[in-house]
Order: C-alpha cells, then sequence, then structure tokens
C-alpha cells in the first residue's frame, strides 16, 4: 500500500461524470491502459488518459442508468487475452467473452457486467511434450502439443516469462490452468498464458514477405497479389462486395488459421455472419471452417468501446498463431467502424479534432494496427506470418476521406472495390485500373517458379491491354468502336475477353468460388493465344468483324465453371486455330 500513502489514492474510487461510452473517475490510482470495474455493476472499462485528479475511463458496456458516486475499482491489470487451446472454432465479444457463455448466462438479450473467461478453464486437454527433463527453453519455446482440431495447437513458453531448464514436464490430459511443466527458475508453465492486447509479441525478426498468401481469387491472385505477411486494404461504398470478398479470403486463402473481426456494418450483419459463418464448410478438410477460425463480432447493438478492444484482441490472437508457426490470415470488416468508434470516443474526450471529427491519432493507430502483420521468424525459430486485410467502407464510396486516404499510405495492396462495377453486375467489382500491389517484385521470383517463367510475362499484357482499353474508351465514347483503326477494334475486344473470362468470378458458383494459379494460367493463356491469332489475322487483312465473329472463342467463359477443365479448353483452342486459319485463308 505504499501507493495509497503517497498519493492519497487507491485501487478504488468514484465516478464523477458519465457521457456515453466514455466516464470519469476521481480518487483512484491507475495508469495508462489499465482494466478497471465501473459502477455497482462492476462494467468493463479501460483508462484511456490521466488528468490530474481525473482519470477518463472507456467502457466495453452501455453505461446508461449508470450515477456519479457509483464506485470503480481498477483491478491494476492490463487488457489481456487469454491464449491457448479452446481458441478455435470460438466466436468472441471485442473483449473476449465467448458469445455462447453470454447467451447461456444471460439468454440472447446481453446485459451488462458478466465476465466470462475467453477459454473454457473446465476441458481437458491431452497434452503431448516437446522437451524433456534438462531441456533448455527460452521465451517463445514449444514445449509441447494439444491437438485441438484438425489443427496442432503448439503450447509456447510466454514470451515475457523467463527461459530456465526443464525440471519437470507431465504428458496427458490438462485443463488449461494446471501445470504442465515447471523450470528450474521455479516458473510455472500451463497450457494458456495472458497477453495484453496493445502490446505486439515480439518476434526474432521481420522478414521480406516473397511468397503470395493464394486466394483462388484471379484478380487477386493474378493481377494484385497480396504477399504472406502483408496488408492490403478493400474499400468501397455500400454492397460493392467488401464482406463477400472477405469471406472468399477466410474461406479459400492458403493460410492455416482464420481470425475474422466482424464490426457490423449493417445491423442484422453480424447475425448473418454469426449464423452463416459456422454453417461454412472448409474446402481443403471438408470439416467446418470454424475448426481453424477465431470470430470476433461486435453487433452493432454493442458500444463503441467494444470495437475498438475488437481490433487488437484480434490482432493479438492472429500473433500467438503465427508464433506457433503458423500463416494466419485476418479479416477485419470493416475498419470505418473501427475509426469511427476513435472519433466516438475522441469528441467524448473533448479533444482537438483532426480531418472530418476524426482525432489526430487515427493515422497512427492504423499504422500500429497494420504494423503488426508480418512474415517472421519467431522467437522459437519457425517462419510464420499474420496477413492483414482490412475492409474499408467509405460514406458515398469517396475514396479521398480520411479513413480510405490513411489506410491506403500504409497497406501494399489495394484492391479498389467500384460501385459502377456491382451495378453492372462485374464481379468481384474490384477495379483494376486503380488497384494495385507492392508486392510485385518481391513475387515476381515465385510465380515464376511456381506458376511458369512466362506468367510474370502474361500478367503484364494484361495489365496493357487493360489500360490501353480505358485509353480507347474514352474515344469510343466520343465517336464509337467503328471509327477506331482496325488493330484497336481487336483490343477492344482482348479486353473484354480478359474482363469477362478471367476478372469475373462468380464466388457462388461450386467451381468458379476458387480458380488455382495453374487453372489461372491457363485461362490467361487461352485468351492471350486468341489474341497473338488476331492481331496476325487483322495484318493479314481479316476484318475486325470476322475477328469478333470466331465462334469457338464464345465458349472460353465455361471454363470457368467446369473442374477438369483441360480437354474442353483443348479443344476449344484447336477450334480456334482452324477459325483463324480458315479466316486467313479466305483473306
Ligand atoms: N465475388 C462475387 N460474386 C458474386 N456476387 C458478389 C460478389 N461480390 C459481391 N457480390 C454481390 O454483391 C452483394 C453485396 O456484397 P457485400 O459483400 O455484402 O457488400 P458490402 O460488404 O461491400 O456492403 C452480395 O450480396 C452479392 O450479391
Ligand atoms: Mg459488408
Amino acid at each position: 500500500m505504499e501507493v495509497k500513502e503517497k498519493t492519497g489514492k487507491d485501487r478504488s474510487g468514484v465516478l464523477k461524470r458519465i457521457a456515453g461510452p466514455v466516464v470519469t473517475a476521481v480518487n483512484i490510482d491507475a495508469h495508462m491502459y489499465d482494466v478497471v470495474k465501473v459502477g455497482n455493476e462492476e462494467l468493463m472499462g479501460e483508462v484511456i488518459k490521466i488528468q490530474g485528479e481525473d482519470t477518463i475511463i472507456q467502457v466495453y458496456e452501455d453505461t446508461s442508468g449508470i450515477k456519479p458516486g457509483e464506485p470503480v475499482v481498477n483491478t491494476g491489470l492490463s487488457l489481456a487475452v487469454e491464449l491457448g487451446p479452446g481458441l478455435l472454432t470460438s466466436i468472441y465479444d471485442g473483449i473476449q467473452r465467448p458469445l455462447s457463455v453470454l447467451v447461456d448466462k444471460m439468454g440472447d438479450f446481453i446485459e451488462r457486467g458478466v465476465s466470462a473467461p475467453g477459454l473454457d478453464h473446465q476441458k481437458k486437454w491431452d497434452f503431448k511434450p516437446l522437451v524433456k527433463e534438462g531441456d533448455r527453453v527460452s521465451p517463445g519455446s514449444i514445449i509441447g502439443e494439444v491437438q485441438e482440431t484438425n489443427i496442432v495447437h503448439k503450447i509456447l513458453v510466454p514470451p515475457n516469462v523467463g527461459g530456465g531448464t526443464v525440471k519437470n514436464i507431465k504428458a496427458g490430459s490438462f485443463t488449461v490452468d494446471e501445470v504442465v511443466c515447471t523450470l528450474d527458475s521455479g516458473t510455472a508453465l500451463s497450457l494458456m498464458h495472458k497477453w495484453p492486447v496493445r502490446v505486439p509479441r515480439p518476434v526474432q525478426e521481420k522478414m521480406n514477405p516473397t511468397i503470395p498468401l493464394i486466394t483462388g481469387q484471379r484478380i487477386l491472385d493474378g493481377l494484385f497479389p497480396i504477399a504472406k505477411g502483408g496488408t492490403a486494404a478493400i474499400p468501397g461504398p455500400f454492397g460493392s462486395g467488401k464482406t463477400v470478398t472477405q469471406q472468399q479470403l477466410a474461406k479459400w486463402s492458403d493460410a492455416e488459421i482464420v481470425v475474422y473481426i466482424g464490426c457490423g456494418e449493417r445491423g442484422n450483419e453480424m447475425t448473418e455472419v454469426l449464423t452463416e459463418f459456422p454453417e461454412l464448410e472448409d474446402p481443403k478438410s471438408g470439416k467446418p471452417l470454424m475448426e481453424r477460425t477465431v470470430l470476433i463480432a461486435n453487433t452493432s447493438n454493442m458500444p463503441v468501446a467494444a470495437r475498438e478492444a475488437s481490433v487488437y484482441t484480434g490482432i493479438t490472437i492472429a500473433e500467438y498463431f503465427r508464433d506457433m508457426g503458423y500463416d494466419v490470415s485476418l479479416m477485419a470488416d470493416s475498419t470505418s467502424r473501427w475509426a469511427e468508434a476513435m472519433r466516438e470516443i475522441s469528441s467524448r474526450l473533448e479533444e482537438m479534432p483532426g480531418e472530418e471529427g476524426y482525432p489526430a491519432y487515427l493515422a497512427a493507430r492504423l499504422s500500429e494496427f497494420y504494423e503488426r502483420a508480418g512474415l517472421v521468424q519467431t522467437l522459437s525459430g519457425k517462419n510464420g506470418s499474420v496477413s492483414v486485410i482490412g475492409a474499408v467502407s467509405p460514406p458515398g464510396g469517396d475514396f479521398s476521406e480520411p479513413v480510405t486516404q490513411n489506410t491506403l499510405r500504409i497497406v501494399k495492396v489495394f484492391w479498389a472495390l467500384d460501385a459502377k462495377l456491382s451495378q453492372r453486375r462485374h464481379f468481384p467489382a474490384i477495379n483494376w485500373l486503380n488497384s494495385y500491389s507492392l508486392y510485385l517484385d518481391t513475387l515476381h521470383d515465385w510465380y515464376d517458379k511456381e506458376v511458369s517463367p512466362e506468367w510474370n510475362v502474361i500478367r503484364s499484357w494484361a495489365m496493357e491491354v487493360l489500360q490501353k482499353e480505358a485509353e480507347l474508351q474514352e474515344i469510343v465514347q466520343l465517336v464509337g468502336s467503328d471509327a477506331l483503326p482496325e488493330a484497336e477494334q481487336v483490343t477492344i475486344e482482348v479486353a473484354r475477353m480478359i474482363r469477362e473470362i478471367f476478372l469475373q468470378q462468380n464466388a457462388y458458383d461450386a467451381v468458379d468460388t476458387f480458380c488455382d494459379m495453374s487453372k489461372q494460367y491457363d485461362m490467361m493463356k487461352a485468351i492471350r493465344s486468341f489474341s497473338d491469332h488476331a492481331y496476325a489475322a487483322q495484318s493479314a487483312g481479316v476484318t475486325p468483324l470476322q475477328i469478333i465473329g470466331v465462334k469457338s472463342k464464345n465458349d472460353l467463359p465455361q471454363i470457368k465453371f467446369i473442374k477438369d477443365y483441360k480437354p474442353e479448353l483443348e479443344r476449344i483452342l484447336k477450334a480456334m486455330d482452324s477459325e483463324f486459319n480458315t479466316l486467313r485463308s479466305s483473306a
């Protein structure tokens, strides 16, 4: 109680002022980001500002009805998550309370002040040690494993605990609290540990990502790839396909673990996620996708501060699985809701507003978040990665607003959704002219080796055709396509094929929903082959009308929907050859 004597304060104080999610307490000894219990109902909150006598707290639960004079108690702890077996398949709120436990405790209507641990503390897990007595372990070392779902959960020495020599280690069935290993230093290790969410988990080294996160989405893998350990943003107006894209990534990206943070765009959207996600099947294992997923859900009736917390909770869980040596992909849908939460809290704090009312630290918070992505060498010497993909929902689809602009400065991949494309039912409605990937150079060798030495060439070719089309479109709009030189009429046709055959992809078709790189390459090559024939024919005197009339190419789009497409593709290519031969010989 040394502190008390010095300051006249101790861990409990009283409430002075309540302003929505932000409350002020006095006479409490607190540090930044201490977790406090607010009011008679002990609502959970976090210290976000200390100003003279006043301690300002953001509360993760609805504060209506709480009155000045009610008690406030500082736990002296930081907001932390429980990390251990039981994370997978879980659905949490922003402060890692399992929604199922909340619902059991109080029915569908979430009451306040309910505390529920993130992990099940009764359940027993079979622990298999991987070290033995006398072995030396250090922070972040793997001491054993638990078969959690079809994922092996590695048990780590917590990164913030000193290492030492293993004095004792047990095999068998344990709860997450039971000691499975002791070190000569006296440190006792169990299957779980806690980690403060605002502190990035340490790694040995961050590395330059050189392998793409393959998503099976042609416009992403083919034109604008994200690296494993990379960052990407999907901005787009309402209804343009942010959620569908994020869910496609959750289902199909070749990450081993998925962390999905839903921030409730519309009223019922999270409800949809909550009912739909558990139904989704993991296309690789045929088992429920939830077996390798942790879902964090903020419904729109949850207070804004919980959204803030959910982002940190999610990224910390992602880092934890990365530390086991896994590739993790984290989706946040939508980061705009998080930014709005920051704006609301900031305005309650009466801080000087920055652009459009967002706090001046918006950019810093966003970059701290995305910087937690990366391909790393873990403390135990393995490679692991966290890829972060954030949706952004700019009001009215206007990309010049602060959240989109600040995100753009940080992330390396930009998948710009476009309302005009979604209105035309061109899906995914990603605009190929303003999207980009800054990983093309670092991924170049991978595509060269793993797909084909021709891939990078054909990709550049396709981008050129699409850009050329955009220029030509301006002319076409003025004078009509017949006024274009014949070669450029061919270009327009080839660009149309790239868009309609390659770029358009139906997330709801059983086959087209996922397209591997070798099929992507075959499809692009087929279009290229048409293009080569077409220009050759054109210079030999065949008219654009005849070229556009080549029938066999009309069968190309069907390739998307055929699983074993190769025989059909071969047939089309042969037919195309012979059609062009006929055209040229009669030209
Ligand atoms: N890749 C896709 N394939 C087919 N339909 C899509 C695709 N992307 C989006 N859509 C259509 O657009 C609708 C809106 O998408 P959604 O992801 O909910 O938008 P947002 O999250 O941006 O508001 C979907 O319900 C679906 O009909
Ligand atoms: Mg959405």
